[in-house]
């Protein structure tokens, strides 16, 4: 019993297991979509160039109504033995609407209309990608707002170095995020282009008119100007812009990775310098007073899963001669988890950092907890505020070597006697410099006269951090 489209030549079926082996539509079938609009889109063309008639588009238009709708209501009849979305459709439209259907795939192969479909789809996920991004760095600003003047230790090999504002801290996973959803739309560029009318690998005898059908895609420049692969044996084989796609969707959840980390870190009883909402945490089937940050460390997680399909779609390529070969029917399972794997680690975080935004205020409430008081105490201790009393002693004549030196022997002194520098008295301070006054507490040893000193672009003082807020938030509202 064989139904495949290409029966005539062959001899004997397939076994079962070779059928599931070769086939993809219980997969692909989530191309469904892109499928039909590529074919409309082909269609149309192909009427308007006069290579099928009038009456043949309009029922492939009718026959594809219905398709679409039989498989919205889940009513559509996936079959294995026609192995891919592809086929099932093609299949299914000329069940519909007879000989208009068969002609659909004259001047195609399914070489360029998968290439096309995948195109279409990753679009879509990538425009849906962004947005994401941008809900999940409004979310980051949200607390970040907040939280422009608490202070806890900046970390350099995780040991305490300077103390920085909280702000200042979400707002550099803000920068992190804003480079992903660049990225992103820069890869957008080199997705959004056509490869359909490269046919099977060679072109078509059909007097196609392949612009026409990439504007009807939308596959246009931001001039407007068409967007059509210029080589059919390129365009039907290569997957360069998924493995693109997977490398900016790695450092995503890269990001997310890092962030991840300093969450788990932060929730720790040893730093305890955040809470985030019970609704992300899970409990212990042992110890009864554990709540276990599962969702972070899950998140940290699955950004090796995202990593591994990046490996898979490079090694896929690697070999390939041109111009297609089944091999590329691997690109879609690596790709359909790789978004779904950023979709809702995003959509989760947002929602974790941020909360949700009020239905009357539109503010975010219910996001990660600040404990501001620990994290101060902690920057209180570690010596985070040395460079600037080294700072201080350069700017009274001392050269910053010297001022090194003369530091690293008070924080010898202060930790032998377990007190923070601020904590040792002026004649204390005087004996490693008598050019140390008592303005030096103000000046120098104090957390925020250390954050308001940093007051260069980029740095951590409130002013600056202020700024870029409004920066980002002006960015953000732009769309
Ligand atoms: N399911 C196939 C894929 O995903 C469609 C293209 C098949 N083309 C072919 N000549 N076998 O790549």
């Amino acid at each position: 019993k064989k139904s495949q489209a290409w029966s005539a030549l062959f001899s004997e079926p397939m076994s079962e297991l070779v059928q599931r082996y070769t086939a993809s539509v219980f997969f692909d079938k989530r191309l469904a979509e892109a499928d039909i609009t590529g074919s409309l889109a082909h269609a149309g063309m192909l009427a308007a160039q006069g290579i099928i008639s009038a009456a043949d588009l309009a029922a492939i238009q009718q026959g594809m109504a219905q398709i679409r709708r039989e498989i919205e209501t889940g009513q559509f009849e996936w079959k294995l033995a026609l192995e891919d979305v592809h086929l099932n459709i093609e299949a299914r439209l000329t069940q519909l609407v007879g000989d208009a259907g068969k002609r659909l795939h004259t001047g195609r192969s399914r070489n360029d209309q998968v290439a096309t479909d995948i195109r279409l789809w990753l679009r879509g996920e990538i425009d849906l990608i962004s947005r994401l991004l941008r809900d999940l760095q409004a979310a980051l600003i949200s607390v970040a707002e907040r939280n422009v003047n608490t202070i806890l230790p900046g970390f350099t090999h995780l040991q305490v170095a300077q103390p920085v504002s909280f702000a200042h801290h979400l707002l550099a996973y803000v920068e992190m995020f804003a480079r992903d959803e660049a990225r992103m739309q820069d890869v957008r560029k080199r997705v959004n282009q056509l490869p359909l009318g490269s046919a099977a690998l060679a072109g078509t005898t059909y007097p196609l008119d392949r612009e026409s059908v990439a504007r009807a895609l939308g596959m246009v420049d931001e001039q407007g100007r068409p967007c059509v692969c210029q080589n059919s044996l390129d365009a039907v084989s290569d997957r360069d812009f998924a493995i693109e796609f997977a490398a900016a969707a790695s450092l995503v959840m890269v990001h997310i990775s890092r962030l991840s980390e300093e969450l788990v870190l932060w929730m720790s009883q040893n730093f305890a310098f955040i809470r985030i909402a019970d609704r992300f945490t899970t409990g212990s089937s042992i110890m009864p007073q554990k709540k276990n940050p599962d969702v972070p460390e899950l998140a940290r997680g699955k950004t090796g899963r995202v990593a591994g399909h990046l490996m898979g779609l490079i090694t896929l390529m690697k070999g390939q001669p041109l111009a297609y070969n089944k091999d590329n029917q691997e690109d879609k399972e690596p790709l359909f988890d790789t978004v779904d794997t950023v979709r809702d680690t995003l959509r989760i975080f947002t929602d974790m950092i941020g909360g949700q935004p009020n239905a009357q205020t539109g503010a975010r409430e219910g996001g990660i907890t600040v404990q501001a008081a620990a994290m101060r105490q902690a920057a209180s201790r570690g010596y985070a505020t040395a460079t600037d009393l080294a700072d201080y002693l350069v700017k009274k004549g001392l050269p910053f070597r010297d001022a090194h030196e003369t530091v690293a022997r008070a924080v010898k002194a202060a930790q032998q006697q377990g007190v923070d520098l601020a904590e040792l008295p002026l004649e204390t301070l005087q004996a490693f410099d008598p050019r140390i006054e008592a303005d030096v507490y103000d000046k120098a040893l104090t957390l925020e006269a250390a954050l308001n000193a940093r007051n260069t672009l980029g740095g951590t003082a409130p002013a600056q951090v202020q700024a870029q807020i409004a920066r980002h938030k002006a960015r953000l509202s732009a769309g």
